[in-house]
């Protein structure tokens, strides 16, 4: 059995493939493993998907390889364009049923899981549109020589994404590589497989040769680390924790020196000024580290406020965050659902008990939201200082910290207090201000009076340990092509 039938409270019975997504057909590992699907809302499961180990990972490259050489390589800028369109346009059209799945696997509220779908479609349809508009050029040295340089494809590339954005992170991966003209071997998280095996079926569907996509289920340690140090797969490009992409970065170092790109975690600052849109800004905050219930790897933990407002934005940012519906992700007003699991529930609850230890000051939350469910109250934490684990580590929970600064130059230093730097913020009604702090913040993105607002024209990326490369944008075709200089000569021999 490769496929089942499932329920979802939105969709009715739909048809569930489960085996690994290997040359356009589901089939079952090598050896025949399986694991459980949890529901994060009421932890049944909710189905067994195949796994796969380093012999599936095998199989899997092999066809990337053969679909890279045989055809894919060569196929029209054109048709690999047509062909990612097409699948935008499938995505669009089970828009309901995909947005289903990722909130039963992952449990994200049924409104975001739809934006999610809706971007992932955005996302592929752009790089549909790039694929033949990826140009080399021409480039004049002496009189007698013709250079021209070329962006060719870089092969088969290994990609293994995190389960906070299943399908999201699916399309950012598929849609550049593609596009550029590279086959791929996908591994989703073991957490979240779901949606991404429903969308292999649009795949094939849309009509990509057999081998220019492979999806597969598995595990970090098992396929996750044999693509890592596969020796016939020319690039990784991995999304999650900074301690897997240090792995990650080894293992293609030891093995074939496979090009890396990694986009890892973070530990955003949020910075209010006294002159911000007072109510705006409490909205953006909010949205900033509670969106997908604080599981975004640019999730807005660190907020900053100028001391002027400090006082009035806790109590004005308590009201707000309490209004927040935390309950099932299918009811139409859910703005958080549950944690993914339970390993990742303890790990946030730790975070809480230590913040109290550690002597922040809990404004609102701190506790478990029912008993069913990894569902965790909206936690806010004031008063904490920049030696505290909660303000350095990255918690990827509903969890915030709230501290006041005083001057301009002081929010950038706390800023910038951190070993990573993937986003940031600044709300003020200043232009001066909101350039001058955007500059000086070390982060891949700085959102101005807003947050957490991705679009798949704007490259997205970190600075420091948050990451290597950049995806999203015309930047992420640079992680997906390599340059080849082609020198012709065209007068006589020069040595005789
Ligand atoms: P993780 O980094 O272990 O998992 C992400 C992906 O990497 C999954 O597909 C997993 O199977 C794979 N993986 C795990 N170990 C691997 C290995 N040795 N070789 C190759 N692939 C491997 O993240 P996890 O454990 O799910 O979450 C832990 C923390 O990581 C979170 O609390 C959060 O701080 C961070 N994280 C950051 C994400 C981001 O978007 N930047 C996404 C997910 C997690
Ligand atoms: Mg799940």
């Amino acid at each position: 059995m490769v496929a089942t039938t499932l329920k979802t409270p939105h969709t009715g019975d739909y048809h569930q493939p489960t085996g690994l997504f290997i040359n356009n057909e589901f089939v079952e590992g090598v050896d025949k493993k399986t694991f459980e699907v949890i529901n994060p809302t009421d932890e049944s499961v909710i189905t067994s998907v195949h796994e796969a180990t380093e012999k599936d990972v095998d199989l899997a490259v092999s066809a990337a390889r053969k679909a890279f050489e045989g055809s894919w390589r060569t196929e029209t800028p054109e048709n690999r364009g047509r062909l990612l369109v097409k699948l935008a346009d499938l995505f669009e059209r089970d828009i309901d049923t995909l947005a289903a799945i990722e909130s039963l696997d992952n449990g994200k509220a049924i409104t975001m899981a739809k934006g999610d779908v809706g971007m992932a479609a955005g996302c592929l349809r752009y790089y549909g549109g790039w694929a033949d508009k990826i140009e080399g050029k021409v480039v004049d040295t002496t009189p007698d020589t013709f250079n021209y340089i070329r962006k060719e494809p870089i092969g088969v590339c290994g990609q293994i994404i995190p389960w906070n954005f299943p399908i999201l992170m699916w399309a950012w991966k598929i849609g550049p590589a593609v596009a550029a003209g590279n086959t791929v071997v996908i591994k989703t998280a073991e957490q979240t497989p779901l949606s991404a095996l429903y969308a292999a079926k649009l795949i094939k569907e849309a009509g990509f040769p057999p081998g220019v996509i492979n999806v597969i289920s598995g595990f970090g340690k098992i396929a996750g680390a044999a693509i890592a140090s596969h020796m016939n797969i020319d690039k990784v490009a991995f999304t999650g924790s900074t301690l897997v992409g240090r792995q990650i970065m080894k293992a293609a170092a030891s093995s074939n020196l496979k090009k890396v790109t990694l986009e890892l975690g973070g530990k955003s600052p949020n910075i209010v000024f006294d002159d911000a849109d007072i109510d705006n800004a409490i909205s953006w905050v909010n949205f900033g580290i509670f969106f997908n219930h604080g599981q975004c790897c640019c999730a807005g933990s660190r907020i900053y406020v100028q001391e002027g407002i400090y006082d009035k934005f806790i109590e004005r940012f308590k009201e707000r965050a309490l209004k927040n519906k935390v309950d099932d992700p299918f009811q139409a007003d859910t703005f958080q659902g549950p944690q993914i699991s339970q390993l990742q529930f303890d790990r946030i609850m730790g975070y809480i008990k230590h913040g109290t230890e550690e002597g922040a000051k809990l404004e609102v939350g701190g506790k478990r939201k029912g008993d069913r469910g990894f569902f965790i109250e909206p936690t806010i934490f004031s008063g904490v200082t920049e030696d505290m684990k909660i303000s350095q580590e990255e918690i990827f929970g509903p969890v915030c910290s709230i501290s006041k600064f005083k001057t301009k130059e002081d929010a950038i230093k706390v800023g910038n207090n951190t070993t990573y730097g993937l986003a940031a913020a600044v709300h003020t009604s200043n232009l001066n201000t909101a350039i001058e702090v955007s500059h000086a913040l070390r982060a891949g993105t700085v959102w101005v009076n807003t947050y957490n607002t991705l679009h798949h024209q704007l490259p997205f990326g970190g600075f420091k340990e948050s990451g290597i490369g950049r995806e999203l944008g015309e930047a992420a075709l640079d992680n997906y092509t390599q340059t080849k200089t082609v020198s012709i000569r065209l007068g006589d021999a020069l040595f005789g």
